[in-house]
């Protein structure tokens, strides 16, 4: 089992590029089967972490040849045989869903089974199902597996109960190749939606409204192939930002899109951090932190759930007591008992976390128990005097390319063993 080993409390001080977005790589690669092309798909600006290479290993069992390459992939669904993905790979990951739409869409059935992922809280996919049966496919569980089936999915009206992310995607993915018009209303607002919008339509699809809450998908009856670059990391900028402000250090993320942060940039200047921003750069350059009366999570354009673990760390040191109120999932704050670890001052109850300031953490052994959770443990141990170990990082490899390397070029002292 591997782990990382960090001293802690030296200022991170330097630059950094932010490659392409988990979120926007993952479903635009199971968008790639939508393609009727015998040409390869170019996806470039792909991070190697873990979850690309388990949807890469996704597409191979179904037929696809995919080859990655200096941060590229390039993906070649001409021989695309199977519609059934295996077992073992849906569990390694929850976004193995994300090739229902595109597979029902091409295939006119798939098959998957409940998908696994990191273990946040619930997280049922009954807004996927709704969504798919709307658009005229039948859903059965035959076993382990649930089977959906439609010839020609049929266009129609969508209301999501809520803006769910992975559903929005998959709705889009579907839609694409369905007989006629669809809307979405209610839909995620994400980047990462935009994002695969530009891919699809790049491809010949006629996806129009990302990003607001609305989207019309045109039908059409194939789509090709297309080169395409995905969009910076939001969260791991985040998660870079505020390894900055709670070692008290310096840092220039180049390569991003600042408006993609506006509201992570805002409550950190809530909490005493110093910002430039330009136009595809953001600085920190100084902070002095102070508590922020409520943090809530939100649906994009709010505060990221996939923040709310790392800010929690920044907070444990910021001057005053802080709220942080988790609205996105269930079950968020595991992360919050191993800052604890620390001797960070956290208490949780329900979906709310009090975190009262300390002067200082301590390096103590703890868990990552999720990808982000992993990610605010590294950046309390960054802060923190003496050395902290963190068990478990193998859910960190998940998200953020070797991200001991990034925070090693900034001074970090952070072993992997
Ligand atoms: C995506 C992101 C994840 C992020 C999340 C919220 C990817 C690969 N992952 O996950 O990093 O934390 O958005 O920003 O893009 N829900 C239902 N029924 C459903 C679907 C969702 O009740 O059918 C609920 C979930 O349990 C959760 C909430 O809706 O409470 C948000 O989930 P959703 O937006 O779907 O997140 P994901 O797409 O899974």
């Amino acid at each position: 089992m591997t782990k990382f080993i960090i001293e802690g409390g030296t200022a991170l001080q330097g630059s950094l590029a932010v490659k392409g977005a988990k979120n926007s790589m993952l479903p635009i690669m199971a968008a790639a089967v939508l393609s009727s092309s015998t040409e390869d798909i170019v996806l470039q600006n792909i991070p190697s972490i873990f979850d690309m290479h388990v949807m890469t290993e996704i597409l191979r069992s179904l037929g696809a040849k995919v080859k990655f390459a200096d941060h590229t992939l390039r993906i070649n669904v001409r021989d695309l045989h199977g519609f059934t993905i295996p077992e073992a790979l849906m569990r390694e990951m929850r976004s193995s869903i994300f090739l229902m739409g595109p597979l029902l869409a091409r295939f006119g059935k798939v098959g998957v089974t409940y998908p696994g992922g990191c273990s946040i809280g619930p997280r049922p996919i009954d807004l996927h199902f709704k969504g798919l049966e709307a658009l005229g496919a039948k859903i059965s569980e035959e076993g382990d597996f649930i089977i959906a089936s439609a010839p020609r999915l049929q266009g129609t009206e969508i209301h999501l109960d809520y803006p769910s992310v992975g559903a929005t995607e998959n709705l889009i993915m579907a839609a694409v190749l369905a007989q006629g018009k669809t809307t979405v209303n209610n839909a995620a607002q994400e980047p990462e939606i935009v994002d695969l919008q530009n891919f699809l339509n790049a491809m010949g699809a006629d996806v129009r409204g990302a990003g607001t809450e609305t989207l019309r998908i045109q039908g059409v009856e194939s789509v090709g192939r297309c080169t395409h670059r995905i969009i910076p990391d939001r969260i791991v900028a985040g998660t870079y930002l505020m390894a900055a402000a709670i070692t008290g250090g310096e840092l220039l993320l180049q390569d991003i899109i600042p408006s993609h942060l506006d509201a992570v940039v805002a409550k950190m200047k809530e909490a005493g951090v110093l910002f430039q921003v330009a136009e595809s750069s953001i600085k920190v350059t100084e902070s002095k932190l102070k508590a922020v009366e409520t943090l809530c999570t939100l649906p994009y354009p709010g505060f990221p759930t996939d923040l709310q673990a790392p800010m929690m760390a920044l907070l444990t040191l910021a001057q005053g007591k802080s709220k942080i109120t988790e609205s996105v999932f269930e079950a968020r704050f595991r992360h919050a008992e191993e800052l604890n670890r620390l001797q960070a001052k956290i208490a949780v109850q329900g979906r709310t976390a009090y975190i009262q300031g300390v002067e200082k953490l301590f390096g103590a052994e703890v868990e990552a128990t999720d990808l982000r959770a992993g990610a605010a443990l590294i950046l309390a141990g960054l802060a923190a005097e003496g050395q902290t170990v963190v068990h478990n990082i193998k859910y960190i490899d998940r998200g953020y390319e070797n991200i001991e390397n990034d925070l090693q070029k900034l001074g970090a002292k952070i072993t992997r063993i």
